[in-house]
């Protein structure tokens, strides 16, 4: 399969020095990634800001702000079957991005915010036969949020997990995750290393994929 996954956070930049992000570290995504290369698959993955190494056989593209991994996603959606949108994209950026750095004295203590492009539901009238998954990082009411953004988002799978535990979410190499498909109850997976986790979404994918032909 040619699997196009996205990873790590997005920078909203204040001025050349200052931005907006979140705790992606990319270890989510960037797993994903390795295991689909493992089983002999052709990725592409499009990485925001993070500190890991390229996983052996894939193809990576650095990204800074939602609306870079926008158009990264746009160019490379076509060649894809299906696309694992694990990043974790910031809804919001600064209206302005001053050239020079702002000084102390000068800057207001307010910035003033303009949402950005919801990815998933841009590219979602070219899905076509694709194959898309998406993930959900909630505090509260997982199950609500995760059926709303699978349906809301036209996805074939959603992957939601509960970042306000230690060792689920961001950061940890671990992670304890529910599979949210239409139509099915819920799966829920036991804590497992973000490595197994990538293992089932892979093979979640290779048997969807089977089941279209
Ligand atoms: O990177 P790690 O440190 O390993 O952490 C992993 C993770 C917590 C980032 C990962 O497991 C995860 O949950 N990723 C999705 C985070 C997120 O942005 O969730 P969301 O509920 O805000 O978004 C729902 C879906 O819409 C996601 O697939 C997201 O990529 C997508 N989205 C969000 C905003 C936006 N503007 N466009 C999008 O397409």
């Amino acid at each position: 399969m040619n699997l196009l996954v996205t990873a790590g956070p997005t920078r909203e930049m204040i001025d050349p020095v200052r931005f907006l992000s979140n705790r992606s570290t990319g270890k989510m995504g960037f797993a994903v990634a390795r295991a689909a290369a493992c089983h002999g698959h052709n990725v592409r993955l499009v990485a925001g800001p993070v500190a890991l190494p390229t996983p052996e056989g894939v193809t990576r593209i650095d990204v800074t702000s939602a609306l870079d991994m926008l158009a990264a996603v746009e160019q490379n959606l076509g060649e894809c079957d299906a696309l694992v949108m694990s990043a974790a994209v910031a809804d919001w950026r600064p209206c302005h991005t001053a050239a020079q750095k702002l000084k102390k004295s000068a800057m207001r203590p307010v910035i003033e915010l303009e949402p950005n492009p919801d990815i998933l539901k841009t590219i979602a009238p070219r899905k076509g036969k694709k194959i898309f998954v998406g993930f959900a990082a909630e505090t509260e009411n997982l199950q609500e949020e995760a059926q709303r953004k699978l349906a809301a988002k036209n996805l074939d799978l959603l992957v939601a997990n509960d970042v306000s535990q230690p060792d689920a979410g961001f950061e940890v190499d671990t992670n304890r995750v529910i599979f949210f498909t239409p139509n099915n109850p819920p799966e829920h997976l036991p804590l497992m290393q973000k490595s197994e986790v990538a293992e089932r979404i892979i093979s979640w994918l290779t048997n969807k994929l089977l089941r279209q032909d």
